[in-house]
């Protein structure tokens, strides 16, 4: 395959493509299946009216929320991602676009959604604005975000070659970190949290619910990692009702 430049690639999400709709399958990977899922779905439903999923990927996310009565849109920049959601939902909406230059008109959304995407946004900030603009006075922005204390570290082998440590280093600076796993090969950003938190609060949204998902199952091996060190975020972020759209 033709190497494509890195803003062609959309930072490597064109050419891991294949890799992501295989990782994902039809039901989600191990961690949205097992626990993450059930957290983002659990606030969501609480709402209704209509969704905007950004970073859909290949859709499974907003095809969930349509089976809970939601009606909606999901968006994403990578064109093979859309035809894919489309394929898997025909009467589904999928378009493409980027978070942070938004086609929709100002409070079109009742629920914005943005499930493990604001990591690969590379103006988060923006992407943030333009969230608050399309939502609702009243409506909420619901985020499953990695920490960023997961995303400023990494675990590496015990001093003695026993036991994993988890090692985080230079946390406090925002960088573009590459991540490589099961033929999946992209650009992650690292922010400390404050940073997202101010974002969400400069743009005079409330925090309404704050939570950490963990695996539910302790005795699986899988759960050590996510257990062990804050992983996930869960927040979901109201606009006021007063708020001018
Ligand atoms: C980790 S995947 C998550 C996909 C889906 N939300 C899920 O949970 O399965 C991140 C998604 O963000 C998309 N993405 C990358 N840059 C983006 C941008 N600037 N605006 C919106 N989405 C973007 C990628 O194409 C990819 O589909």
């Amino acid at each position: 395959m033709e190497r494509l430049n890195v803003a062609d690639d959309l930072n490597g999400w064109v050419s891991s493509a294949d890799a992501w709709i295989a990782s994902i399958g039809e039901d989600g990977d191990w961690t949205r299946r097992t626990f993450l899922d059930a957290a983002m779905l659990g606030r969501a439903k609480v709402h209704e009216g209509r969704f905007l999923d950004i970073g859909c990927g290949e859709g499974r996310f907003a095809r969930k929320l349509q089976e809970f009565g939601f009606k909606g849109v999901g968006i994403d920049p990578v064109d093979q991602f859309i035809k894919e959601a489309q394929k898997r939902d025909p009467d589904g909406d999928y378009r493409i676009g980027i978070g942070e230059k938004l086609t929709f008109e100002d409070a079109s959304f009742d629920l914005t959604i943005s499930y493990l995407s604001l990591i690969d946004i590379e103006d988060f900030r923006a992407a943030i604005k333009e969230m608050t603009r399309v939502t609702k006075p009243g409506g909420s922005i619901l985020v499953a975000n990695l920490t960023g204390h997961f995303t400023a570290g990494k675990w590496e082998r015990g001093e003695h070659g026993d036991g994993q440590k988890f090692v985080i280093d230079n946390y406090h600076e925002e960088r573009a970190n590459r991540e490589v796993w099961s033929g999946i090969d992209v650009i992650n950003w690292h922010r400390p949290m404050s940073a997202y938190l101010e974002a969400f609060l400069t743009n005079g949204l409330i925090l309404r619910h704050f939570f950490e998902p963990t695996p539910p199952d302790q005795n699986d091996p899988k759960s050590d990692r996510y257990t062990r060190v804050p992983g996930f975020v869960v927040m979901e972020w109201e606009k006021p009702k007063e708020m001018k759209a």
